[in-house]
């Protein structure tokens, strides 16, 4: 007993020795050097007390090492030069752009074709034509057939499991669009334009340029018309257009007819407005915005190793400031009236998730963090 009482008060006489910090090497040292002046040594008693303050510091650095371990997975995440926002603040933006731009609601759901139902997964996905829709497709379809090496193609929309928004009674339309959580993945309108022009407009692809120019002749030869002054008659089945032409027909064009699912604007098959997207992804940080998506799927490993995933993602981790720069020299021959329509045809697609657009620094990704930086 009385061993106690001179501990204790031993340890209450050095206050300083029990600033925290320094208490594993120092609190020891003091400890003995006291008791050692007080002249006892009950050492199984203090033991144990300096265990119980060490333990009670080492819970309290590993909540502090938690807290800041999830601080970070909430927090910005880098690629390059840009900065990858957490979802809340991605959903939050554009909340705050559908009223800021005063959107009208359309009158029918557009969305309904556009929307993708995995009930398996619970996941009602909006696919959007040159917005990474392949990549998702691929690993929806894996998870759901079980086979890794799964490649979507027309297949897709006819595994079991798959369902399309409107092929959907009406009653049930509702409850899946309550229940399950919503997903959009976005991109940079120029740059899906120009996706679109490199991927299918090219004299080389002219099955595809039949496809997507041939019900839309007369708009081109309007636009060659009143905005080149000459009169053509263009034939998709032996013309293309020029990149340059291609955006001009657009920007003229576009509420005159001039649309395809591969460049009507994301915001026309999506209504983002209307539906809350839970997840908001983007083509130029898939493989990190992955993350989102795989905590909510859990893919199995033999997903995760298996190539045409993983060959997919990769591009997505292509340096964002090259393409960028690309981005502004396959645009540096366009017209400044040409950029204006097209300015006006996509304007909710820029200003809805955050896109930018500057003659000079060409495309960027910028919604603000309120301190003065940006996330994208
Ligand atoms: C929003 O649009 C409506 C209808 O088009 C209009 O009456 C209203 O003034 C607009 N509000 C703003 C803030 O622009
Ligand atoms: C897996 O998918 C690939 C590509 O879609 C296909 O060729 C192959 O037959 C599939 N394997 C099985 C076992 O279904």
């Amino acid at each position: 007993m009385q061993d106690k009482v001179s501990n204790f008060k031993c340890l209450l006489k050095s206050p300083a020795c029990l600033r925290l910090g320094t208490m594993s090497s120092a609190s020891l040292t003091c400890y003995r050097c006291l008791c050692a002046f007080t002249g006892v040594l009950p050492k199984r008693k203090m033991t144990k007390l300096t265990y119980s303050i060490l333990a009670i510091i080492a819970v309290g650095l590993l909540l502090i090492g938690m807290y800041r371990l999830s601080e970070f997975s909430r927090g910005p995440l880098k690629i390059g030069f840009l900065t990858v926002c957490p979802q809340d603040i991605r959903r939050r933006y554009i909340k705050e752009a559908c009223s800021r731009m005063n959107v009208t609601r359309p009158s029918k759901p557009p969305y309904l074709k556009h929307i993708v139902i995995d009930h398996w997964h619970k996941l009602a996905y909006c696919l959007i034509p040159k917005v990474g829709s392949r990549t998702i497709r691929t690993i929806l379809g894996a998870l759901l057939t079980r086979n890794a090496s799964y490649v979507s193609g027309m297949d897709f929309p006819r595994i079991p499991g798959i369902s399309i928004l409107a092929n959907m009674p009406p009653s049930l339309q509702q409850q899946v669009m309550e229940k399950y959580k919503k997903m959009i993945v976005v991109r940079h309108p120029y740059d899906r334009l120009l996706s679109v022009f490199d991927s299918k407009l090219l004299p080389t692809h002219r099955e595809m340029v039949v496809e997507l120019l041939a019900k839309n002749v007369r708009q081109i030869n309007k636009y060659f018309s009143d905005v080149k002054g000459k009169e053509t008659s263009f034939d998709p089945n032996e013309q293309t257009l020029s990149f340059e032409e291609f955006v001009g027909v657009i920007s003229s064009q576009y509420n005159a007819g001039f649309r395809d699912r591969h460049w009507k604007t994301m915001f026309e098959h999506c209504d983002p407005c209307t539906i809350e997207y839970d997840f908001v992804l983007r083509l130029e940080t898939l493989a990190k915005d992955y993350r989102v998506l795989s905590s909510y799927l859990h893919p199995p490993k033999w997903l995760t190793n298996s190539a045409p995933y993983l060959e997919q993602m990769k591009t997505s981790l292509l340096n964002p400031e090259e393409k960028m720069f690309n981005l502004l020299w396959r645009y540096e021959n366009i017209d400044s009236v040409s950029l204006e329509g097209l300015k006006n045809v996509y304007e909710k697609d820029l200003g809805l998730f955050g896109y930018t657009w500057d003659v000079e620094k060409g495309a960027n990704c910028r919604i603000p963090l309120g301190d003065g930086t940006y996330c994208c």
